[in-house]
C-alpha cells in the first residue's frame, strides 16, 4: 500500500488548507481508497480536521519542547491543540536553508519520539556528494542517522536529494533504486522517495523497488492534481 505525503512548505492559507483538507478527504471517501495519505499544512493552518482514518494532519516542524520562551516557535502543546502527532524532521530545507544541525535534529527526533509521535524523517545528499559517486553519497545519508533510533516503531523514512527538491530534476530509477536497497539493506522501515515527483512520474517511482510512497512538494500544491496523483498510485 503507497503511502502519499503532501508537504505544503510555505504554501498555502487557513482558508485554502481547509478546503483542500476537505477534498482530499471527500475524494478518499468516496472513492474508497485505501492509501495511507499525509498532509502537512504550515503551522497556522492547523487545526482539528474530521477526516477519515487513512488521512493524517501532521506538523512540518515544531521545537524540541512542550512550550516555553523559543520565539517564532512552536511546541507540542501547540500541536496538542489540534490532536496532531505527526511530525517531518530532518527536511532537507531545515537542514540547509534554515540551518539545522544534526544534533538539533537528533534532540528533536528524540522528544518526539517519546511522545509518540509518527515521524517522517528526512535525508539526503546535496549535488557535490552526488556527484563523488554512490559510495559518498551513502557515507554522507548514514551520517543523517547519527543520534536517531532508527528501530523507532513509528518511524517513516524519506529519501529526498537535495538537489531534487523543487528543481524539476527528478534522480532516475537508477539513482533511486541503488540508494533505496542500500537503505532498506540497514533500516527496515518504510522509505518514501521525494524529489520532483510529479503527476505523471509517481506511479512510475512508487513502483519501483524498495520505495514505499512519495513525499512530494510542488506537484502536489494543487488539489486536483494531488488527487490524480492518489489515485494513480491506489492500487500499489
Ligand atoms: P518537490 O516535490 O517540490 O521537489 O519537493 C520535495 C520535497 O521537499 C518534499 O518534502
Amino acid at each position: 500500500m503507497s503511502i502519499i505525503a503532501s508537504n505544503f512548505k510555505t504554501n498555502h492559507t487557513r482558508k485554502s488548507t481547509a478546503s483542500f483538507v476537505q477534498e482530499v478527504n471527500i475524494f478518499l471517501e468516496s472513492n474508497e481508497i485505501s492509501s495511507e495519505v499525509y498532509l502537512f499544512p504550515s503551522s497556522t493552518s492547523l487545526n482539528s480536521f474530521q477526516t477519515v482514518s487513512n488521512l493524517t494532519l501532521g506538523a512540518q516542524n515544531a521545537y524540541a519542547t512542550q512550550n516555553g520562551s523559543f520565539t517564532g516557535e512552536i511546541g507540542s502543546l501547540q500541536l496538542d491543540e489540534f490532536s496532531i502527532k505527526t511530525i517531518l524532521i530532518g527536511h532537507s530545507e531545515r537542514r540547509h536553508v534554515l540551518g539545522e544541525s544534526q544534533e538539533e535534529i537528533a534532540k528533536k527526533y528524540a522528544f518526539y519520539k517519546e511522545l509518540g509521535y509518527k515521524i517522517i524523517y528526512c535525508i539526503g545528499e546535496p549535488l557535490e556528494v552526488k556527484e563523488t559517486g554512490l559510495e559518498k553519497t551513502l557515507e554522507y545519508v548514514y551520517e543523517q542517522f547519527v543520534g536517531i533510533d532508527t528501530n523507532y516503531e513509528n518511524l517513516i523514512l524519506a529519501y529526498e536529494p537535495v538537489w531534487a527538491i523543487g528543481t524539476g530534476v527528478t534522480a532516475t530509477n537508477d539513482d533511486i533504486t541503488k540508494v533505496h536497497s542500500a537503505i532498506k539493506s540497514k533500516i527496515d522501515k518504510p522509505l518514501l522517495y521525494g524529489g520532483s515527483v510529479k503527476v505523471n512520474n509517481v506511479r512510475e517511482i512508487c513502483a519501483l523497488d524498495g520505495v514505499d510512497g512519495a513525499l512530494i512538494g510542488t506537484a502536489s500544491w494543487i488539489v486536483e492534481d494531488f488527487k490524480q496523483i492518489i489515485d494513480s498510485t491506489k492500487d500499489l
